[in-house]
């Protein structure tokens, strides 16, 4: 699942100044001092920062705060306070724990897309497909680190079947699939597109050479900015545009978007990459604008937020007691809501807690319409110089 930035880094350099651009990043890493303070992540504005569970469960009791105050103090405190903590836990003695996790997580992923890879064609229920994705993965002893996303022809990401959706597959789509696992926390993030009797060959092969390129590159020390590069330079040549808003991201044990992005486009501020980290390379190559705009029409997916405040509503209340006990971590659909609560309380209480902004809302994020975009992602462990890909067999 992608992260999206409604403040994309502005676009300062042309793919021409690659060569430029790399030997500045190769010379800084070598002065301590730049890389150094090259290496923190800054706190950004937006609000797609993530709660962890410690932080939902010890503010679930009743605070009264306006939303903005909350919503800012979030952004500001949480995420700077995730990456002291990263630091700390990535110790050598614990690193086996972790990328462990990471594999069998990983491990699941791969079962899930074989599956859907054989279930998705035309006639096929988007419906279904979830609901087949996300069965799989209990019945493989992983958890839901978010909605299956099947996501059709100018949406990008984020669209989960809604209950009883009637959405089918039609001849002419191109459809990514975005699946994500957790093991204890740890997740796998990975995502393939698939077309059906149009010829999109080539915009599917540009997302996916532009992944595996990243693939190919990333390891320890490492500027994000010079993968960014590659990825809107190998996305160009075969005449499409990579897709700015959305990037590659940090993952962490409960934590989904982590504060270091890989952005998808030259020119972006470079981000010092460490062993221990983890991360969800995904790229996008679309024939629209390279640009995408939420439909708020079409938002099924949520993640509940750090700071909760009392509910009227009875809907509310139960939807939120189901979120708590299963859903603090991770994003969520109105679906699986709706399969503990029954579907009009759910939407009452989706609709109740969006409006009280207590719930981030994760729309459908489109290109102009009549554009297709594809996606490729794969999940990362960065190990001594290397690194090891989790959601591709024996990597
Ligand atoms: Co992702």
């Amino acid at each position: 699942m992608s992260k999206y930035s409604k403040n994309p880094p502005p676009k300062k350099k042309s793919t021409s100044s690659k060569k430029a651009t790399a030997k500045k990043a190769t010379a800084s890493s070598k002065v301590t001092k730049k890389s150094t303070t090259r290496k923190k992540p800054a706190a950004k504005k937006s609000t797609t920062k993530l709660a962890t569970k410690k932080t939902v469960s010890k503010k679930t009791a009743v605070k009264p705060a306006s939303k903005s105050t909350a919503k800012k103090t979030v952004a500001k405190k949480v995420a700077p306070k995730k990456v002291v903590k990263k630091k700390k836990s990535v110790g050598k003695s614990e690193e086996a724990g972790p990328l462990e996790k990471y594999l069998q997580a990983g491990e699941i992923s791969i079962k899930v897309k074989e599956l859907l890879r054989k279930k998705v064609k035309v006639g096929a229920s988007v419906l279904e497909l979830c609901e087949a994705g996300e069965a799989k993965i209990v019945e493989l002893g992983g958890k839901w680190a978010f909605p299956l996303n099947v996501s059709i022809n100018n949406i990008a990401a984020h669209y989960s079947a809604p209950p009883n959706d009637d959405l089918v597959i039609k001849k002419g789509d191109i459809v990514k699939i975005d699946c994500g696992v957790h093991m204890d926390g740890y997740v796998a993030d990975t995502a393939f597109t698939v077309s059906f009797g149009s010829d999109h060959g080539d915009l599917i092969k540009a997302s996916e050479e532009a992944t595996k390129a990243t693939i190919d590159m990333i390891r320890p020390g490492i500027f994000t900015d010079r993968l960014g590069e590659e990825i809107e330079s190998i996305i160009r040549s075969y005449g499409f545009r990579p897709i700015r808003d959305l990037t590659g991201h940090q993952l962490d044990q409960h934590l989904l978007h982590g504060p270091i992005t890989i952005p998808n486009i030259s020119g972006t501020k470079g981000f010092k990459l460490e062993e221990g980290q983890a991360f969800a390379i995904e790229t996008f190559a679309t024939s629209g604008t390279g640009s995408i705009h939420p439909d708020e029409g079409r938002c099924f997916i949520f993640h509940l937020v750090p700071f909760q405040i009392g509910l009227r509503l009875d809907a509310s209340r139960k939807a939120r007691k189901v979120i708590l006990a299963k859903y603090q971590d991770f994003p969520f659909t109105t679906r699986w809501i709706a399969n503990e609560i029954s579907i009009p309380t759910a939407k009452v209480a989706i609709r109740d807690l969006s409006i009280k902004g207590q719930i981030k809302r994760y729309p459908a994020l489109c290109d102009v319409k009549g554009s297709f975009v594809s996606q490729s992602e794969h999940t990362v462990y960065l190990t001594g110089n290397s690194r090891v890909v989790t959601t591709i067999p024996n990597q």
